[in-house]
């Protein structure tokens, strides 16, 4: 083996020297991989179907054109995702609106710039849109997003389909579900498309996503029924990545084809007309295309512990603090050696709690050489926050042996333009 790690064909040494550290980088073919795999088998005979990318999982101008070239759909959940995915190049017509508290301010920024895809999230929502749309004379197309209340094995921060969950109207609301859409399907402006369902992140178990689609298409029944057709149904995203060797994913092929084949079998069982099936992945597109590089600085050692300190940390990756996620990572500069030295692995920010890696065993190191830490792709650039006033890191795609720069390192500048002198 090298003793430098080479991240397609880029050497990292060449690739800190260029940018800087810590830094976000993405291997371009690995994301294009995981785009063409999820257009390649989402793909079902009874259905039309329609991928979505969840932006929130990683968004930049330069992320949205790889999307806008590989054809899929985007998920914005906010007026500066909305921003990011337009000044891409995505057609307004491919983008869909989410969010449970969208302001009016978004939502007119969203009516004003031609989105037609609206994802309505409860009751006063739906109010709100009518009110909006009302003072133009377009046209949405929504569909509602149903809490199916299916708790699924992930951390609880991430789960979304708990009973009490923020998001969505609760699939035991049946009444007051059949009021909005009668409501909704009767208005000049709305077309009334179909339902939305999410059921959390990170989620290993098939069961979770069959039982999702039971679940939704029992209730699509229940709706067909009494009148109300939900032509598309979108069971959102939460596919689990690789991020140490206790997980194990299901493969996106397999992932696609359970979800198809058992909304095809409800589809026979329910007696239901579903025509479009939709999914929503964000993490599984960009997690483990993206690895984080930092410099070693200073150890030390305590009465327990060996500690190594990077210069980045919980600035560039909350997830550890915040959901006590696991990631594994490598000396990438001494990657020929072997990995017995056990250490915790810290930030650099003025909180104990700043923890990237609570225990590892990684080859042995000196100040100046450079961790790596790997699948952290998605919710790492796009949780990024400013604690410490540290600077956001660079972004960089690497390609056949060439790097290219997709966002810039935060400068001091950019940090104080908004502070008023
Ligand atoms: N669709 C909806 C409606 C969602 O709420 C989410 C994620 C997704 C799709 C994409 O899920 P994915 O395929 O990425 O699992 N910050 C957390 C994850 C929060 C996910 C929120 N919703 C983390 O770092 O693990």
């Amino acid at each position: 083996m090298e003793k430098i790690l080479k991240i397609s064909g880029v050497p990292v040494t060449e690739l800190a020297k260029q940018y800087g550290t810590p830094l976000y980088v993405y291997d371009e073919k690995r994301l294009i991989q995981q785009c063409q795999s999820y257009k390649q088998n989402f793909v079902h005979p009874d259905f039309t179907t329609e991928v979505l990318y969840a932006s929130k999982a990683f968004s930049c101008v330069g992320m949205l054109r790889l999307i806008k070239e590989q054809d899929l759909c985007v998920d914005v959940v906010s007026m500066g995702e909305l921003a990011t995915a337009l000044e891409a190049g995505i057609d307004a017509n491919r983008i869909y609106f989410h969010g449970n508290n969208k302001t009016l301010e978004e939502i007119n920024y969203a009516i004003e710039h031609n989105i037609y895809h609206f994802f309505v999230d409860n009751l006063q929502e739906a109010d709100a849109l009518k009110a909006c749309i009302e003072k133009t004379d377009k046209v949405l197309s929504v569909m509602l997003r149903i809490n199916p209340c299916i708790e699924a094995h992930t951390h609880e921060f991430i789960q979304t389909a708990n009973i009490d969950s923020k998001f969505g109207i609760s699939i035991y609301s049946r009444d007051e579900i059949k009021v909005l859409i009668q409501s909704l399907k009767t208005h000049k402006q709305i077309v009334f498309e179909g339902l939305h369902a999410h059921i959390g992140s990170q989620i290993f178990e098939k069961e979770a996503f069959i039982k999702e689609v039971q679940t939704m298409f029992s209730f699509i029944k229940d709706l067909e029924q009494d009148g109300y057709s939900c032509p598309k149904l979108d069971l959102g995203g939460g596919f689990a990545i690789h991020y140490t060797d206790q997980d194990q994913p299901i493969p996106i092929h397999e992932v696609c084809q359970t979800i198809l084949d058992a909304c095809a079998q409800q589809q026979v069982d329910q007696k239901t007309h579903v025509k479009t099936i939709m999914i929503e992945p964000g993490r599984s597109i960009v997690g483990e295309a993206g690895s984080t590089l930092y410099t070693i600085g200073f150890s030390k050692q305590t009465p327990h512990k060996r500690y190594l300190f990077v210069d980045g940390g919980m600035s560039d990756n909350i997830r550890p603090c915040l959901y006590q996620a696991q990631y594994d990572a490598d000396v990438a500069t001494q990657m020929d050696s072997r990995k017995d030295q056990k250490v915790c692995v810290a930030g650099k920010c003025c909180e104990s709690g700043d923890v990237l890696i609570p225990e590892i065993k990684l080859q042995p190191f000196s100040q100046g050489d450079l961790l790596i830490v790997y699948s952290t792709g998605a919710y790492g650039f796009s949780m990024f926050n400013n604690y410490n006033r540290n600077l956001r890191p660079a972004v960089v795609f690497v390609k056949d042996g060439k790097s290219r720069l997709i966002v810039k390192r935060e400068s001091l500048e950019d940090l104080l333009k908004g502070d008023v002198r």
